[in-house]
């Protein structure tokens, strides 16, 4: 099924043959490849998109001080994530809707994060069922769970992923509710004919109409009254680990910690909920000397070179996450176009490692990097 909602290939705006080589032409490509209320729901942030330029900015900001006659030759970019190896620190983060970007939606997304080695995040806003994802590779992955009012189906979705094999809970708590994205807003996003919020469908049973609508659809369903109180709830419906995406602030990363969280995701949603929050490689060095290694600390947002990995895992992340990078790679070529997104920014990370005279990622340490 092709997706009425990307433009015809003969309509893209971006020349052919130009090769695609870094994430920045990727997204070129994506753009001139999907229709506009696609592309600006993927491209977003909230309101004057502050959070958004910050965080990429963030990496322009801090500098390598690369060492010198180190025997690079060789350069190992593995480590483990919750006790996964995987072959490059860079994990897929969970985004929504992928059958917008292309008919094979998440489950080339997963095959993708499969063939590089290492792990896909699936959310709970996905167009193809847990169960779909899981099925299509054997490889180790996460589900990211957005908590609803409604507990009992906050608890199905977390047996379902435990059913279904999934490798570790990712829970998001930075979306109460949805940050205002007025692209979104203007063009009054929704999901086109024919595509559904697949694993929701249960929950929407009774309220077909609104159910694509993702700003109600949050409002109505997310809990915002979910709490630090909640977690042992949270944890008591399965033997899955939890990891935390969304939190800046040292005390509450100190506070994931004491609750007994496997993982922390710093992380500001890509800039698409509070507009005024930092930067997240700003905020990940706090996080970073809280939790003092009581559980293992990840990164996203913004994160558009090999480059910049290199500062966040100087900073104190074990690993980072992307999100956009992989949606263009996705809307380009499915599961290729990820997999080619996901090695370019892995290569760039080796190229990095050789010129800073860090051959192994695991020994990235503080003093690589300062600021400008
Ligand atoms: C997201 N993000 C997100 N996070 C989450 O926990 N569940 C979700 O369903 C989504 N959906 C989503 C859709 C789109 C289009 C984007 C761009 C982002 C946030 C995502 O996991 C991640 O935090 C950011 O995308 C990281 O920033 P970069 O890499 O996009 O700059
Ligand atoms: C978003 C939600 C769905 O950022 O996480 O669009």
């Amino acid at each position: 099924m092709r997706v009425a909602i990307r433009k015809k290939e003969k309509a893209a705006k971006a020349p052919k043959e130009r090769r695609l080589i870094t994430v920045r032409d990727y997204e070129r490509r994506a753009e001139a490849l999907l229709s506009k209320m696609a592309y600006d729901y993927y491209r977003s942030g909230s309101d004057a998109e502050q959070a958004l330029r910050r965080n990429v900015r963030a990496f322009r900001d801090y500098v390598i001080w690369y060492r010198v006659l180190v025997d690079v030759a060789e350069r190992d970019l593995s480590t483990t994530v919750q006790g996964f190896p995987v072959s490059t620190p860079i994990l897929i983060a969970p985004t929504a809707y992928h059958k917008l970007a292309h008919p094979d939606g998440e489950i080339a997304t997963a095959r993708a994060a499969a063939e590089l080695g290492t792990i896909y995040v699936a959310s709970t806003l996905a167009t193809t069922t847990l169960e779909e994802v899981a099925e299509s590779t054997s490889a180790p992955k996460w589900f990211q769970l957005y908590v609803h009012k409604d507990r009992e189906f906050t608890a199905s979705l977390v047996h379902r992923a435990e059913a279904a094999g999934y490798d570790a809970l990712v829970v998001t708590v930075d979306t109460p509710l949805l940050g205002r994205r007025i692209r979104d807003e203007k063009n009054r996003f929704d999901l086109p004919n024919g595509l559904v919020m697949a694993n929701l469908v249960a929950a929407l049973a009774d309220r077909p109409d609104d159910s694509s609508l993702l700003s109600s659809y949050v409002a109505q369903r997310h809990d915002a009254s979910f709490t630090w109180a909640d977690i042992g709830w949270l944890r008591s419906l399965s033997h899955l680990p939890i990891i935390l995406k969304g939190i800046v602030r040292a005390d509450d990363a100190a506070r994931a910690a004491e609750a007994g969280v496997s993982g922390i995701i710093v992380s500001n949603h890509g800039g698409r909920q509070l507009d005024g929050s930092p930067a997240t490689l700003d905020a990940l060095p706090g996080v970073a000397q809280a939790v003092a290694g009581r559980c293992e600390v990840y990164l996203d947002g913004g994160i558009r070179w090999g480059e910049d990995i290199f500062k966040a895992l100087a900073l104190g992340a074990r690993a980072v996450l992307v999100g956009r990078p992989v949606l263009w790679g996705l809307t380009v070529g499915g599961q290729a176009g990820v997999a080619d997104v996901l090695r370019l920014l892995t290569n760039e990370l080796s190229r990095v490692l050789a010129l800073a005279g860090c051959p192994s990622v695991r020994g990235i340490d503080r003093t690589m990097v300062a600021r400008g």
